[in-house]
């Protein structure tokens, strides 16, 4: 048991229910062509995005991290026609190889691609005064997860759910005297979630075809 079990059983489990379409699939060829890293979440994952933004009836999403805009396309999918789904990314070329995917999706009207730091873009959103996000997906820099959170609080509403990606890193999570940032990152995420008041939340363990990692579910109390 091990890495070639989780990936043939998450190529069993997407082929019998996941349901990854023509679009999905050229999303992933087109963002491999250009060069783009392969980190983009699992198709059952995207499934597992989907339908939490049905569940909750959700008509805006942040999203903080794009790249070729997989995930992205996964969640706008889930939202009514008069939806909306914010994705920030740094680099330009990921952004421009996800618009590309997002065009071919057919859903330009809905997600719009923001360039620059997260936390720079958090900002300026910020400033719009914008109706608050119903779902809120982080997935960048690791290490900028707990800046996340906060801005995540300021711009959701009460019953609005926070995902987070790659919190588990291979088990590295439990081990308090990591030296990578990235296990710091997620550890300092985790930690302000459990000490906020009015945040309640879990961790899913995952294995597949990205390794053993997992997500972070949180949810603003009403
Ligand atoms: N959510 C995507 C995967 C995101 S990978 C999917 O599942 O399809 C992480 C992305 O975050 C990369 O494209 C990377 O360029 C971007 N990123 C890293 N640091 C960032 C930062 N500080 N601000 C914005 N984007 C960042
Ligand atoms: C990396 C980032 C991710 O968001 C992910 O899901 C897997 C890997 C990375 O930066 O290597
Ligand atoms: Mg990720």
């Amino acid at each position: 048991m091990g890495q070639s079990q989780w990936t043939e059983v998450d190529e069993f489990l997407e082929r019998l229910l996941v349901g990854e379409d023509e679009v999905l699939a050229a999303a992933i060829a087109a963002s491999q062509r250009a060069g783009l890293p392969p980190i983009q979440i699992s198709a059952a994952q995207g499934k597992l995005l989907y339908l939490l933004a049905k569940t909750l009836g959700a008509r805006r999403v942040l999203e903080i991290g794009t790249l070729g805009g997989y995930s992205a396309i996964w969640m706008a999918r889930a939202l009514p026609s008069s939806g909306h789904l914010i994705s920030l990314e740094a680099s330009p070329k990921h952004a421009e190889v996800a618009s590309a995917n997002i065009t071919r999706a057919g859903l330009v009207g809905t997600v719009e691609i923001r360039v620059g730091l997260a936390a720079d873009s958090l900002a300026a959103l910020g400033g719009e005064d914008p109706e608050p996000f119903d779902m809120v997906f982080i997935d960048a820099d690791k290490a900028g997860y707990p800046h996340y959170l906060e801005w995540a609080l300021k711009l959701t509403r009460p019953g609005s759910l926070i995902v987070a990606d790659n919190v588990v890193r291979g088990g590295a999570v439990a081990d308090a005297l990591s030296s990578d940032s990235n296990v710091q990152g997620v550890r300092a995420y985790l930690e302000s979630v459990a000490a906020h008041p009015n945040l309640e939340g879990t961790v899913m363990q995952t294995v597949g075809v990205k390794g053993y990692d997992g997500l972070s579910i949180v949810r603003v109390l009403e």
